[in-house]
């Protein structure tokens, strides 16, 4: 095989990409070219999406640019021209599963040398990613980044009709781009970007190397999309944001920020709002204020915190001690009485020592959460501290997951027989995957719960009276 020139390319640059500068973010309006417009008939496209609710949302935006370019969406590999892969890099094994991934699709390309396969999302953003993809995975086409998703027409043009390799990658700081067609993967549940990118820099974190400097959409924008959503019949929306707790922070002329954007959005006909995900420091009594005194923000609340050692936290860069957390979270306690929250806790961080790893289990035990996403630390190349010692073995990592997940797996089942006796209002997601004729749904505290009951009530808000508490669901019966 020829030897690649990897330097012609467009690639990314993390050291650029951590650079904040105090420039008005631009905002483009997506407009389809006319060339473009019929590209795409009949052709099929596929997308695989990795990783959080971001990427779930600009897959959403990549198939919409398909669509309107003439593509159809197939569930079938071998009958697909266009695959995208929108790929998550938070922590090594999501990325070892895409390498996985895209060895597997190579079969597909020697079968069907017109299929085009495309590598995007956040992996993408990172330069030793591209160096190997360019060096060993040949079969890929094409490599775009979170970036520039409003360019993928140009760049499936390129490959298809030059059949040359376009790798294009930004690490600026990222623009808004405004009228973005989405072909949504839910009938009645829709995410809503309000923000996008990360200034927290957390030290272990390749978020916001990847994703660029914290922006907000504007009030209006956001305000057009959610009356178009509850016009096309939405039932729930999820505002998404890496840290929507500073949404509207970096408004140069107004003073705007989450609490008054979720007052505002309150009213406009949305039976359900969540949001996702937070940062405590950042969260103000406006946005608890907001939250009690709407009808329509849901009693449920994701507040990561990392860990409970306030050396840890200190070098993780989280700008709070566990002692702030737990007035925070008191706080909010106070403010929204029932609210349920969960959280994020990383373990074996660099330099985690058992008694840090104590704090974390009693922070835990204070805060009374009612489920927690844990995660073994995983180091990303490029944050500072991937740099730090890791003094901790793998073994006494896991068994510290371990030993953290039966505390939290206590609260899950804490928080759910509070339950128990109650009568909830459930928005009907689907059959139970155990069960057809079981229906599951989330009530509004953000709980499965399963019931019996008919199909044709998928889509509604029903009432369940609650007869039994598991750790991971709640059981009931239709009123
Ligand atoms: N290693 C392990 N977990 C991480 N997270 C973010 N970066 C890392 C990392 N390098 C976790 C944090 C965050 C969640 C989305 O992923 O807990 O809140
Ligand atoms: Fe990552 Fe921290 Fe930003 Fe969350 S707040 S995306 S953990 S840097």
């Amino acid at each position: 095989m020829a030897q690649v020139d990897i330097n012609k390319y467009f690639k990314p640059d993390l050291k650029k990409a951590r650079k904040r500068t105090k420039e008005s973010v631009e905002e483009i309006n997506f407009q389809l070219k006319d060339m473009h417009k019929k590209i795409g008939i009949n052709k099929k496209y596929q997308i695989h999406t990795y990783g959080c609710q971001s990427n779930e949302a600009d897959s959403e935006t990549m198939a919409g640019i398909l669509e309107l370019m003439g593509f159809t969406k197939t569930d079938i590999e071998s009958e697909s021209d266009v695959i995208i892969l929108n790929t998550c890099a938070i922590r090594e094994n999501a990325e070892n599963r895409i390498w996985g991934e895209l060895g597997r699709l190579k079969a597909f390309k020697r079968e069907n040398p017109d299929l085009i396969l495309a590598l995007a999302g956040c992996m993408a953003q990172e330069e030793n990613v591209v160096e190997r993809v360019l060096k060993k995975y040949h079969h890929v086409d094409i490599i775009f980044g979170t970036h520039n998703i409003h360019l993928l027409p140009d760049y499936i043009e390129t490959a298809m009709f030059s059949k040359e390799k376009v790798v294009e990658v930004f690490s600026n700081e990222g623009e808004i781009v405004e009228n973005l067609p989405k072909t949504r993967n839910h009938q009645f549940k829709a995410w809503v970007n309000i923000m996008f990118g990360c200034d927290e820099f957390c030290t272990y974190c390749i978020v916001p190397y990847t994703r660029g400097k914290e922006r907000s959409r504007s009030k209006e924008d956001i305000i057009e999309e959610v009356k178009s959503l509850v016009l096309e019949g939405y039932v729930e929306m999820t505002l998404l944001g890496q840290n929507v707790n500073a949404y509207g922070k970096d408004f140069k002329d107004i003073d705007y920020t989450f609490g008054d954007l979720l007052r505002d959005l309150d009213d406009l006909g949305m039976k359900r709002i969540r949001f996702t995900t937070s940062h405590p420091h950042d969260l103000d009594l406006k946005t608890m204020e907001a939250i009690r005194d709407s009808k329509h923000v849901m009693p449920f609340f994701h507040l990561p915190v990392q860990s409970g050692s306030n050396a840890v936290l200190k070098r993780m860069n989280r700008h709070y001690t566990k002692e702030s957390y737990l007035n925070v979270l008191n706080q909010l306690k106070e403010t929204v009485p029932g609210i349920s929250v969960t959280t994020d806790i990383i373990v074996g961080f660099p330099g985690e020592t058992e008694e840090d790893f104590e704090q974390t289990l009693d922070l835990v035990e204070q805060a009374n959460f009612e489920g927690a996403y844990t995660f073994v630390y995983s180091k990303r190349a490029g944050t500072p501290a991937a740099t730090y010692e890791e003094t901790t073995p793998d073994e006494l990592k896991k068994a510290r997951l371990y030993r953290l997940n039966e505390k939290v797996n206590d609260g899950y089942l804490r928080g759910n027989k509070q339950f128990e006796g109650r009568t909830v209002k459930v928005l009907v997601d689907g059959v139970s995957k155990h069960n057809e004729e079981v229906l599951a749904g989330y009530s509004e505290h953000n709980k499965l719960v399963n019931f019996k009951g008919d199909k044709s009530l998928i889509g509604q808000i029903v009432s369940v009276k609650i007869t039994k508490a598991k750790t991971w669901f709640l059981l009931g019966d239709l009123q």
